[in-house]
């Protein structure tokens, strides 16, 4: 099977690195990618947001599946324009898309299918933010209703901060602030089957103790030790398989990675939000675990038939990836500085370990970063304290001036 993987980021390497494993792939295709993709996959200089300029690279390609990684390509619809050139697409179309694309969309199909999530209201106009402030009280959850590239969400104690970004959004979902530890759970699905994959968790705080500002994920690990077993089965029943009906229902089916960000609370399980993709970072972990090869999954489920799967298998192993960011990072990150030592990342002191790269690209015979989140470092061992080790040794590897990185990825569930 020839594929085309669309997008640039360090989930998109570790698409293409799981598909350049299995079996059943000739070729790896991927526009536009970046340095490290680079040595999996063939690159092509293709805007990923271009519908018609993707679908003419994948006929070009004589491509079997193509599979699009970030939102923004899925909200403006290039699976569609993929799909209408006759070439089976992973990721959904641009209507159902808008479960990550229109937060007050995602809060209509849950309120309708039953799913868990937090109360909200709806706002557009300073009176209608005012009273939705005070009805919840601090600390206040302000998002943006449209995609903000992980800048749309602002959590305060701060009332005028909070007001200040809810006038600056428009249209504003204003919520109930959820309390407890958060887990990622990705599904894969044609419309109408679902399969769940393994939790992950990532830490979206720019500093260690999860101080600093959001950002776009600092790091991710799984399994996560401390979760009730029973997890995957409760969220598949009570979120992920009555999203996918009421979108079925609706007449806008969801085929393609149903991704519930989840809140488990004191009162139980409640969703954050969807996402209509892989997260990243938590794909660089997931994936690492992941045994089943990966296309035949992708391309049932672009072809509706998912039911043909069996359920997917996963290794023992644990999985853990830190984000190394630029500096700066996510103000106004500094880009173009020289990435030392990629080569000597893994050796028997952090064997298993490899490096997924985000933002990164050739300036002559140099790799230089290119963008805020620089490399994904990933590395398996036999449980969390071990991938752990191995990891941060690696991470030590690398050379890259004024560069960030979080130094409790995994700590607390590694028991340390
Ligand atoms: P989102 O873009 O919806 O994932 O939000 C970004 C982050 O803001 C989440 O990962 C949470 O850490 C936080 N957040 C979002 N909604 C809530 C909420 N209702 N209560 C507490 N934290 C939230
Ligand atoms: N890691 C968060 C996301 O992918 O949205």
């Amino acid at each position: 099977m020839k594929v085309l993987v669309i997008g640039g980021g360090a989930r998109e390497h570790a698409l293409c690195r799981s598909l350049s494993l299995d079996p059943d792939v000739t070729a790896v295709h991927c526009a536009p990618g970046n340095a490290g993709i680079g040595e999996v996959a063939q690159l092509h200089p293709v805007d990923a947001l271009d519908g018609a300029a993707v679908a003419r690279l994948a006929t070009e390609l004589a491509a079997e599946l193509v599979v699009v990684g970030p939102e923004a390509p899925l909200v403006a619809g290039v699976a569609d324009a993929v799909r209408s050139a006759g070439i089976p697409c992973f990721g959904p179309s641009r209507e159902a898309a808008e479960l990550e694309g229109s937060k007050a969309f995602a809060k209509d199909v849950m309120a309708a299918a039953g799913v868990p999530t937090g109360r909200s209201y709806v706002c557009t106009t300073p009176e209608e933010i005012d009273e939705a402030l005070d009805a919840f009280g601090a600390p206040y959850v302000v998002k943006d209703d449209g995609l903000a590239a992980g800048k749309g969400v602002v959590v305060t104690h701060d009332l005028a901060a909070a007001r200040e970004h809810a006038l600056a959004c428009g249209r504003v979902v204003i919520e109930e602030f959820l309390d407890g530890p958060e887990v990622s759970l990705f599904a894969i699905t044609d419309g109408e089957t679902v399969l769940p994959l393994t939790p992950a968790q990532d830490f979206k705080r720019a500093l260690d103790g999860d101080e600093g500002p959001n950002t776009g994920g600092m790091g991710a690990y799984s399994p996560l030790p401390w979760a009730d077993p029973k997890l995957v089965d409760e969220v598949m029943a009570t979120v992920l398989q009555p999203t996918v009906d009421e979108m079925h229902r609706r007449g806008t089916p969801f085929a393609g990675l149903l991704y519930a960000g989840l809140a488990i609370t004191s009162r139980g399980v409640r969703v954050i939000e969807f996402n209509a993709r892989f997260g990243d970072p938590e794909t660089q972990v997931v994936l690492a675990r992941l045994r089943t090869p990966l296309a035949s999954v992708l391309l049932n489920a672009a072809q509706g038939s998912l039911d043909l799967e069996p359920p997917l298998r996963w290794r023992e192993d644990a999985a853990v990836t830190v984000v190394v960011a630029s500096h700066n990072y996510p103000d106004t990150p500094r880009t173009g500085d020289p990435i030392e030592g990629l080569d000597e990342v893994a050796d028997k002191d952090a064997p298993h370990a490899y490096v997924l790269h985000a933002g990164t690209k050739h300036a002559g015979d140099a790799i230089v970063s290119a963008g805020g989140r620089v490399l994904s470092v990933t590395a398996t061992g036999k449980d969390l304290a071990q991938a752990r080790e191995r990891v941060y040794k690696a991470v030590a590897r690398i050379r890259l001036d004024g560069s960030q990185h979080r130094t409790d990825i995994a700590r607390k569930a590694a028991g340390e």
